[in-house]
């Protein structure tokens, strides 16, 4: 097998989508299509702040990685500005799939929607969530922080070790623009990834309300 880690370009981004569609089939994001999803994956290349990369296996992807080292230029978290990027093809999305309005993942985030319509409608100014993001008593010394946001793998191809190349390959590229010190967010039910993370030296820091962990790794 051919793992060679490409940066991804506008053009890769559908590949990149139906790999994430494939990564995570039940998430409110893959059931709002393709188009949706490779819009709202716009955000990753919209500064040099942000990494997006991805494994070409005779055109198709096979893996791929985001996040953001949070150096201040965002005016919003990663979330808001993805719901930012994919907003216009998100209202069509929902115009043809009307039931997804009672998605569960939707009802669960109603303040968050409702606070990225206003920031749409230019309603509501950033809080500059982007900065540093929290908690910040998990990294006291405010060392440069990345975000590993997103990371899916073919699910025929899991357990191969493409997730643990693609997490190295995250921290290697944000060590390389300043990060020192790594997070993500995961669901607690998720424990492959977590195996994954563990695998690759991150640890479970904190419980992020009553479905997540916030887990971190620091590399001096
Ligand atoms: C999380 C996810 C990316 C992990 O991908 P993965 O490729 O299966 O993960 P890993 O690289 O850690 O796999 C390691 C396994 O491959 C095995 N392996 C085989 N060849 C290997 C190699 N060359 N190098 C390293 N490990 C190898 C390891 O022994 C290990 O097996 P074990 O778990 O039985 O010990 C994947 O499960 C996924 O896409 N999940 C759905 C999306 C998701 O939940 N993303 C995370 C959201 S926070």
């Amino acid at each position: 097998m051919d793992t060679t880690i490409k940066d991804a370009t506008n053009d890769d981004l559908k590949a990149i989508a139906a790999c994430h569609i494939a990564a995570f089939p039940n998430s409110f994001t893959s059931k709002l299509g393709i188009n949706f999803v490779s819009n709202m994956m716009r955000w990753y290349l919209s500064g040099k702040n942000k990494v997006i990369f991805w494994i070409n296996e005779d055109g198709k992807c096979i893996g791929y990685c985001g996040g953001y080292v949070m150096d201040g230029s965002d005016a919003y978290g990663a979330t808001s500005g993805m719901t930012q990027f994919g907003f216009n093809s998100a209202v069509i999305a929902l115009m043809l799939r009307p039931w997804l309005l009672f998605h569960p993942e939707l009802l669960s985030k109603y303040k968050f929607i409702w606070t990225n319509i206003l920031r749409k409608l230019k309603l509501k100014k950033s809080t500059k969530t982007g900065i540093i993001a929290p908690p910040h008593q998990l990294n006291p010394e405010k060392k440069l922080q990345a975000g590993l946001v997103v990371i899916g793998v073919m699910p025929s191809l899991h357990k191969k070790g493409i997730g643990s190349l693609l997490i190295k390959e995250f921290e290697n590229r944000t060590y390389a623009m300043g990060a020192r010190f790594f997070s993500l967010s995961v669901r607690q039910e998720n424990a492959r990834a977590i195996q994954s993370y563990e695998r690759n030296g991150w640890k479970i820091t904190v419980e992020e309300g009553k479905v997540s962990y916030i887990m971190t790794k620091t590399i001096d």
